[in-house]
């Protein structure tokens, strides 16, 4: 199965009530960790880099790996470009093949976003790629070095904010925040169940780390069909490369290299569960 367009992920998601795993990725061991549970779950994934990751991970280097890999997956996966900055950087995703970008205006008034956004999804369609667009302000930046606060999303604002752009994906934001919670969030599941009547596009929920289980079931029984896990990938990377050298299992590079591919694969794994996609590749 080759690479694919986002949307053609979450048209099926939304249609069969699941939700796709958007899983970011930094390097070479986590794109192959998670295509693995891919591969074994049989699942659909999108593999994601924001553009405050790239001083870690050129993207030049890593989106050609992203791409590669994703083309010589058997099971479907979309490439995507998230939390765009800047028009330059989104340009050159989708040069390298990208099948899906994002710009962030969320953090603008709302007809400046809409404004940004609409010209960020005529772009994509000229590379017949997919764009999706944030309403509301989800907390923190992607990276966590921005206390960006929460503004949830207003159903009504959703809908204006769908028919000025015509994203392929809308982000909400219902208590939601990216990094690692204090504590489990209480999420607005209310605004959610409002917008999904409203608006007729696959809704995404960003800040998937420590979601508790039951809340992510809930947010896909209301019209989540993408959700985004960042944090817990690399958490789990690193947990799973200490516990090697703790146990003596790392003895030389390759190794270690294991151990960051099965932390990303044990992440990967626990939440294709979670999100119900598994065998729907
Ligand atoms: P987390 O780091 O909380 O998983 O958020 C990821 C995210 O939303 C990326 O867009």
């Amino acid at each position: 199965m080759p690479l694919v367009k986002m949307s053609s992920l979450l048209k099926k998601a939304r249609e069969g009530g699941y939700a796709v795993g958007s899983f970011s990725v930094s390097n070479m061991e986590m794109v192959l960790g998670v295509l693995k549970a891919v591969e074994e779950t049989k699942s659909p994934a999108i593999l994601q880099i924001a553009e405050v990751r790239l001083n870690h991970s050129p993207l030049e280097i890593i989106g050609p790996l992203m791409v590669a890999a994703a083309k010589n997956c058997s099971m479907p996966v979309a490439v995507h470009f998230d939390h765009g900055k800047t028009t330059e950087k989104i340009k050159q995703a989708l040069d390298i093949g990208f099948t899906s970008v994002m710009l962030d205006g969320s953090h603008l008034p709302f007809e400046e976003n809409a404004k940004i956004t609409a010209e960020t999804k005529l772009l994509a369609q000229k590379y017949d790629a997919d764009c999706e667009g944030e309403i509301g302000c989800v907390g923190g930046s992607e990276d966590g070095s921005e206390d960006i606060a929460i503004n949830c999303t207003s159903p009504a604002q959703a809908l204006e904010f769908y028919e000025k752009t015509g994203v392929d994906a809308l982000a909400v934001a219902i208590g939601n925040a990216h990094g690692n919670y204090k504590q489990a969030p209480k999420l607005r599941f209310d605004i959610l169940e409002e917008t999904a009547k409203l608006v007729e596009v696959p809704l995404v929920l960003h800040g998937g780390t420590g979601i508790l289980p039951e809340d992510f079931r809930k947010c896909i029984k209301l019209g989540i069909n993408k959700i985004n896990i960042a944090t817990a990938t690399f958490d789990s990377v690193e947990n799973s490369v200490r516990t090697a050298y703790g146990n003596g299992t790392i003895k030389g590079y390759y190794d270690l290299q294991t151990a960051e591919v099965e932390g990303a694969y044990n992440n990967a794994m626990k939440h294709i569960e979670i999100f119900g996609c598994s065998m729907k590749g």
